[in-house]
């Protein structure tokens, strides 16, 4: 199934797809979405070794988290009680799939939050995240969408915090928007620690971590 493009979504809400049916894209193996998800929870398990930490403790929120497939496998096999989350979905379905199956990997330090991920008052009582996911996300926003969207992750993260973050690109397209989205990450400072580009799939996954929070500095 091929995912909504750039700017197909309206401003609020989750658009038109049915994320319950995308969702099903997962249980194929051989599907492009399966292979997203291998490298992304790859991704995940070297953020969850290489993210800054506070007193041992680290945080990860998941933007527009859906059934969580990624996050809570990788936070089960990683079996640290030091690590929390909090996945925001819009879905209550897809919530409730996700909460259940945290409590069924005893994931206690696992919160989902049914609200919308694009309103920043959503963030507003969370501690600074020392990993934020941002998964299945930028495909489904305007490219000013996701632009601020990067532009605003600085004031979710603790200091070198990481991002994890995909983006489709389809054959017709002229243009790979991850190209456009990796230089965006750059200018809002932050350093690429990967970006895989499978030459036999159309999704892109980057890894991000927060270096800067500098507002200029003279040349
Ligand atoms: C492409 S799916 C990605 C799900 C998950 N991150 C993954 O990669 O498996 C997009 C998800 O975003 C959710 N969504 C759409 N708009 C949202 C919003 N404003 N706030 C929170 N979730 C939203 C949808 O319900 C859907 O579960």
């Amino acid at each position: 199934m091929r995912p909504a493009r750039c700017g197909q979504t309206p401003a609020h809400g989750q658009g038109e797809q049915n994320w319950q049916e995308w969702h099903q894209h997962y249980d194929d193996p051989g599907s492009s979405l399966a292979g997203r998800l291998r490298v992304v929870q790859r991704d995940l398990r070297r953020a969850l070794a290489e993210a800054p930490r506070a007193d041992g403790r680290l945080r990860l929120v998941a933007m527009c988290a859906g059934e969580g497939r990624d996050v809570l496998p990788v936070l089960a096999s990683a079996g640290d009680p030091l690590v929390s989350a909090v996945l925001v979905e819009f879905d209550p379905g897809l919530a409730s799939t996700a909460r259940a199956t945290a409590a069924e990997l005893g994931l206690s330090g696992v919160r989902v939050r049914v609200a919308d991920a694009g309103d920043p008052a959503t963030y507003a009582d969370l501690a600074p995240a020392h990993i934020l996911m941002a998964c299945g996300v930028f495909g489904n926003v305007t490219m000013a969408d996701a632009r601020r969207t990067i532009a605003a992750m600085p004031m979710l993260l603790a200091d070198g915090g990481l991002v994890i973050w995909t983006r489709g690109h389809f054959p017709d397209d002229d243009r790979d928007p991850a190209q456009d989205l990796r230089a965006h990450f750059e200018d809002c400072g932050f350093e690429e620690l990967a970006f895989t580009r499978p030459d036999d799939a159309h999704f892109r996954v980057g890894l991000n971590r927060l270096s800067s929070r500098r507002l200029f500095s003279f040349v």
